[in-house]
């Protein structure tokens, strides 16, 4: 009898030391995102070269991200454009630091060759990534973007319907903020400042 009490409370208060433990763990290592929304995350792609990349590629550097399509007609350049601008404004030596990545949502028109010259528009700190449309899907939904297709037009032309998010990603490949297509230049170079 006695000796079942023990025993009892031997267990329940390994259980608390234990449950304890978890959850300093978890509240100083575990949870390192604290505060931020789970944004982000591994992604495997191409590159203008054909070459695998994956989120890996890029730790160390600051990403902006953007997920669109070179037959966009006006958002998608304007962002990207905006984009590259702050990147300008930062100066060579702090735009080093951050990549610009531009994700394509339209993989049947946008091959590793068609990202590489559309990413050459922009500031040199351009990466361009495509992938089969399985791998362009998983880093959509890694970073919760929308996008669908549009019915195509009697020349077989069509348009991509997609959220147009640019994201500020940690050199940890942590979320940080995002920006609009309305943001300016000077908001998205402030952000950045802040940042680096
Ligand atoms: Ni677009």
């Amino acid at each position: 009898m006695r000796r079942s009490l023990q025993f009892g409370l031997l267990a329940c208060g390994t259980l608390v030391v234990v449950l304890a433990g978890y959850w300093l763990w978890w509240a100083l290592e575990g949870r390192p995102d604290r505060g931020r929304p789970a944004i982000g995350g591994p992604f495997e792609l191409i590159d203008g070269d054909g070459r695998k990349v994956t989120e890996q590629n890029f730790r160390g550097q600051h990403m902006l991200v953007y997920f669109g399509y070179t037959f966009c007609p006006d958002v998608c350049p304007t962002t990207l454009f905006n984009a590259s601008a702050a990147l300008d404004d930062l100066g060579p030596e702090l735009a080093a630091k951050v990549r610009l990545i531009f994700i394509s949502i339209d993989p049947e028109r946008d091959t590793p060759e068609v990202v590489k010259e559309y990413a050459g528009h922009f500031h040199p700190g351009t990466t361009g990534l495509t992938g089969a449309p399985a791998q362009v899907a998983a880093a959509a939904r890694a970073f919760r973007i929308y996008y669908r297709k549009a019915a195509p037009e009697e020349d077989g032309s069509y348009l991509v319907d997609h959220s147009s998010i640019l994201f500020l990603m940690d050199r940890k490949g942590r979320y940080v903020t995002h920006f609009g297509h309305e943001t300016t230049v000077d908001e998205i170079a402030a952000a950045l400042k802040r940042l680096l």
